[in-house]
């Protein structure tokens, strides 16, 4: 019988996860199909027993449940419960396990952009300090030898953010303001706010004016495929990355972690770029 996975959101209508997924699966020969499930939050526990009930073998959580799932599962891996958010979910020997390689999948995609194996000594700001930003100062925080610039509209929000990578040496909390005005100081600069997502395209968190020459620019969003900070960061003369790249190696991840199979990526966001392109 063929398997059944999913993701669980609120709103949940434009993700793109669904299309990567069953592409993926009759491209890879898996017999599977991925299903996107709208749940209200006051059913969240109902629906999590119910798709154990008929057997789904895994799903991704986005938005607003990465945090609130974590009661209904039977098992959260350290990271994740350190994060205190979950993005993937696993039946593994009757249990919902939940996993959280938001800030892996975030990682892996820059270094293969930047052509690196790995962080040395970068200066490296991060702009926002919500859920996705938490995901990837985890994640950065395994580098002690870079330093870590997190600027933020609600400094209290940072502070926090940094308290939780307590063991970093070199993090510090600047403001919005300040982190625009030493811009060239940065080798790597990531964009992990809602400023800039479709249909607010004009916005921007900092404007790009004078970048340190082979800076990198990082943003989480991939609606539009060119945010302001990219669009302004590529005219300054750096190297741009959107989001799509982290979300193909998400879902990427998601089928590796259920299927133990390994997926194309490349492939992945040739069909976002479409879908995209299309709407
Ligand atoms: P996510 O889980 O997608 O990261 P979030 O937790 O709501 O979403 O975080 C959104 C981030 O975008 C925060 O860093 C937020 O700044 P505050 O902590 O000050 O709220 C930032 N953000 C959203 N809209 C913003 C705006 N108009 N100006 C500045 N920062 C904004």
């Amino acid at each position: 019988m063929s398997e059944l996975f999913g993701i669980i959101g609120n709103p949940i209508e434009h993700s793109l996860s669904p299309l990567l997924q069953n592409e993926a699966y009759t491209l890879n020969g898996i017999d599977a199909h991925f299903q996107a499930f709208h749940i209200a939050p006051e059913d969240l526990e109902k629906a999590i027993q119910g798709m154990k009930a008929i057997g789904v073998k895994g799903f991704m959580v986005t938005v607003p449940f990465k945090a609130a799932v974590i009661p209904y599962l039977d098992e959260v891996d350290p990271i994740a419960k350190q994060k205190n958010a979950v993005n993937i979910v696993q039946y593994i020997d009757g249990k919902y396990v939940g996993f959280n390689f938001d800030g892996e999948a975030w990682l892996k995609a820059l270094l293969e952009d930047m052509g690196q194996k790995s962080l040395r000594t970068e200066k490296i700001l991060l702009l926002g300090a919500g859920g996705a930003a938490q995901s990837i100062y985890h994640t950065l925080t395994q580098f002690a030898e870079v330093h870590i610039d997190i600027a933020n509209r609600t400094l209290d929000k940072a502070e926090a953010l940094k308290k939780l990578g307590d063991s970093h040496p070199h993090t510090h909390v600047i403001s919005l303001e300040e982190a625009e005005s030493k811009q060239e100081q940065y080798d790597i600069i990531i964009q992990t706010t809602s400023i800039g997502m479709w249909p607010n395209i004009e916005e921007s968190p900092i404007q790009i004016t004078n970048l340190k020459t082979g800076a990198f620019v990082s943003d989480i969003i991939y609606n539009p495929a060119e945010t302001k900070i990219l669009e302004q960061a590529r005219k300054s003369g750096a190297r741009t990355q959107n989001g799509m790249k982290m979300l193909a190696m998400q879902n990427a991840l998601a089928i590796e972690r259920w299927t133990g199979q390994k997926v194309s990526y490349p492939k992945m966001m040739m069909s976002l770029k479409e879908a995209l392109h299309s709407t």
